[in-house]
């Protein structure tokens, strides 16, 4: 057993050390990630003494039982155990589930996704595990991919920004920290953007468009010191990321410093030959998987006895070997995993009463007020309300992708663990804190024309003051392979809408989904909109506050709603056209864009100043409503004239302040050159002189926005 237990020696000397002691199966064993549940307990064990350097999806005594083996094997080389917890240690039935990225993005709050983040890695790591496969910083930007509810939404800046915090959150100070796990930027590169939002198909973004627009969030990431970054399924331009040695090698590590590891996504290896085509079998997929700069190689084991040939035969050089076991090896140590195989974690701190404060903060910063024709928040004498509607207590698509029912395994028979409180029970709540009698209807199906009651909901709401109608949509059209071309809501559900609108009612519609869904009509129709997306345990309790008027509710979306699926993509920040780049039949504009959100309050903005010199800016924002908000002041900027085409307004900066009535504060931002930059088509990053403008303001609209011009 190899023995080296001495921390004063620097990492980069135990790494060579050790690997000098490695054979070349040693070698090649570290670099392969054996996914638990699709190997016998034999075949697992078997990897983890033969040196595997890592397995997924495997929690507890499992995995304990495991590193027990690979620590006792000639090197005893720990294992780093990796799992999707991705908004909360969603497979881990007890664990706290937070609301999902997308709708954790509509906070625009760094330091409740830091917290986020931070809740979530202890849990993992009480859990014995070292690992969580997220951020996700793919962009939402064509929202018929199933992904939508994984990613920060349309924005490169905010995803950056809140991705970067996210990693702090799960990486803290040090990652020798027993409540710590390391981070994974995922899915590197352009995986969102497949063609026809089509999951893992090709992208069709150049090299440069791919630096201007998608490679910022991972330079964020590697920044905040991200331990592990996984490539994409999918190809840019053609070239798969998995075989893309200059997306890889090069830009990664030569150009960004990255300094941890890459690990494949699941089966990317295999996925060169059988369907990406760009491979005649598993031996020549695996040269190429390594010569451009993977490390790590998830579920393609076939990967193992290959690549040893390879090298054994002289096709494959055991410096890319060296390469890749070197950057796994430094993390397993700079984690500290030699000292301590183990992780502990908090016992105790799993679904722990902090966390789930900590939830309810962020599930209510979540929630986006889109509609308010002065409804909301509901008048103290009203008596009863009809809460209608198949989301109306349906924890499932609260909770939305990645929890212990769900993804990757969907166990529909799975009874969710409480406390979690759907917007039903959210309301029976407060209503009985307000003395409101509840009439429930489920209404219909998210899908089927069967199981209709519409007269039961019917008769349910007209002995009602107000109605709540939540909407969306669920499980089973969220997530991986789960695209959809049509974004429009069921048609049963619009008509539970359209047959309770007729009641002529105060009518309040929710909107529970895992991602923008196409609401025309409704929106046009409903006297009040509030968006709740997978809220997570408290997202229904959080809708139910803002109903009441507990909460003023202050999200901003991240993703702008498209009034119809032909309408895609709509994000904000697109290039302009000539012809106004409009539909005959359609606007252009989205129904609700990004960085909208409404207030019980209402907030001004003025004495917009820019200092040229310190390339500063201040404005002042004040609470002109009756109650005291949260506003989120969004900074966005416009290279009037540039040698490559740019976006009318790209957000450059924002922050969230509390404000009281009648407070105004002055807010201040300051800039680097490089903030305005652009990507030329030689694949360079600079700052072009010339007239700039700042727009200030509450959303992406161009009247929330005040504007002053300035010159670099
Ligand atoms: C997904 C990744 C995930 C991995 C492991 C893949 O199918 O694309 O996001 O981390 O599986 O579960």
């Amino acid at each position: 057993m190899y023995e080296m237990d001495h921390n004063f020696i620097p990492v980069n000397t135990r790494v060579e050390n050790l690997l000098g002691c490695m054979n070349l199966q040693e070698k090649v064993a570290q670099m392969i990630q054996i996914p638990y549940s699709k190997v016998s307990k034999k075949e697992a064990l078997d990897w983890a003494k033969r040196g595997a350097g890592s397995f997924l999806h495997v929690l507890g005594d499992n995995a304990r039982e495991l590193q027990k083996v690979a620590i006792e094997s000639r090197l005893g080389i720990p294992i780093i155990f990796g799992i999707d917890a991705i908004h909360g240690h969603g497979l881990n039935e007890n664990a706290t589930i937070f609301p999902s990225q997308l709708a954790a993005a509509c906070s625009w709050n760094r330091e409740l996704v830091e917290a986020m983040a931070q809740a979530t890695a202890c849990e993992v790591a009480t859990d014995g595990l070292h690992w969580t496969f997220s951020p996700v910083l793919c962009l939402g930007r064509d929202t018929r991919w199933g992904r939508i509810d994984e990613t920060f939404g349309e924005d490169q800046y905010l995803a950056g920004e809140l991705g970067a915090s996210m990693i702090r959150g799960y990486q803290g100070e040090s990652l020798d920290s027993d409540e710590s796990i390391l981070a994974c930027a995922k899915h590197y590169i352009g995986y969102g953007e497949a063609v026809g939002g089509r999951d893992s198909c090709d992208t069709e973004i150049t090299l440069r468009k791919m630096r201007e627009v998608f490679l910022p969030p991972f330079e964020k990431a590697i920044k905040a010191g991200c331990a592990t970054i996984m490539c994409a399924y999918g190809s840019i331009d053609g070239t798969p990321v998995t075989a893309n040695e200059k997306v890889l090698r090069h830009i990664l590590r030569d150009e960004l410093g990255f300094d941890g590891f890459i690990v494949t996504d699941w089966d990317n290896v295999n996925n060169l030959v059988t369907l990406q085509h760009v491979a005649a079998d598993i031996r020549d997929a695996s040269r190429m998987a390594a010569i451009a700069g993977n490390d790590m190689i998830m579920t393609s084991s076939e990967f193992y006895a290959v690549t040893i040939k390879l090298v054994e035969d002289g096709l494959l050089d055991e410096k890319v070997i060296n390469e890749a076991v070197r950057n796994i090896l430094r993390i397993k140590y700079r984690m500290g995993l030699f000292e301590k195989p183990y992780k502990k974690g908090r016992p105790g701190c799993i679904g722990c009463m902090e966390h789930l404060e900590l939830n309810k903060k962020l599930a209510r910063e979540s929630i986006v007020l889109l509609k308010n024709n002065d409804i909301l928040p509901l008048e103290k004498n009203i008596s009863s309300i009809a809460v209608i509607g198949p989301n109306a207590d349906n924890i499932r698509a609260q909770y939305g992708d990645w929890t212990y029912f769900t993804h990757p395994d969907p166990n529909p028979e799975q009874m969710p663990i409480k406390p979690y409180l759907t917007v039903l029970e959210g309301m029976y709540e407060l209503a009985k804190e307000n003395g409101i009698s509840i009439e429930y209807q489920h209404g219909c199906e998210i899908m089927h024309g069967s199981e209709v009651d519409f007269e039961a909901a019917v008769s349910a709401a007209r002995k009602c003051d107000v109605i709540v109608l939540v909407l969306g949509d669920m499980i089973d059209q969220t997530g991986e392979a789960k695209d959809r071309a049509d974004l429009a809501l069921s048609r049963v559900q619009v008509e539970l809408f359209e047959r309770l609108r007729n009641l002529n009612k105060p009518l309040v519609t929710v909107l529970v989904a895992s991602k923008p869904l196409c609401i025309d009509s409704i929106a046009k129709d409903t006297d009040a909109l509030i968006v709740a997306f997978n809220g997570g345990m408290f997202g229904g309790l959080a809708v139910a506050e803002t109903i009441f008027g507990k909460l003023n509710p202050s999200g901003r979306l991240p993703i702008s709603f498209p009034r119809h699926s032909g309408q895609l993509p709509v994000y904000y920040n697109g290039l302009s056209g000539w012809h106004g780049g409009k539909y005959m039949d359609l606007p252009a504009a989205p129904l609700f864009v990004f960085g909208e959100g409404k207030s019980y309050t209402s907030f001004a903005y003025s004495n917009l100043r820019f200092k040229e010199k310190s390339l500063s800016v201040t404005v002042d924002v004040s609470n002109t409503g009756k109650v005291d908000g949260l506003e989120t002041v969004q900074i966005y900027f416009r290279d009037c004239v540039s040698s490559v085409m740019t976006p009318y307004k790209q957000l450059i900066a924002f922050e969230k302040v509390n404000l009281k009535v009648k407070e105004t504060r002055r807010v201040s931002f300051t800039f680097n050159r490089s903030d305005f930059s652009l990507v030329t088509p030689g694949e360079n990053r600079v700052t072009e002189p010339g007239e700039f403008i700042l727009m200030v303001g509450s959303s992406s609209y161009d009247d929330d926005l005040l504007q002053i011009k300035f010159v670099l």
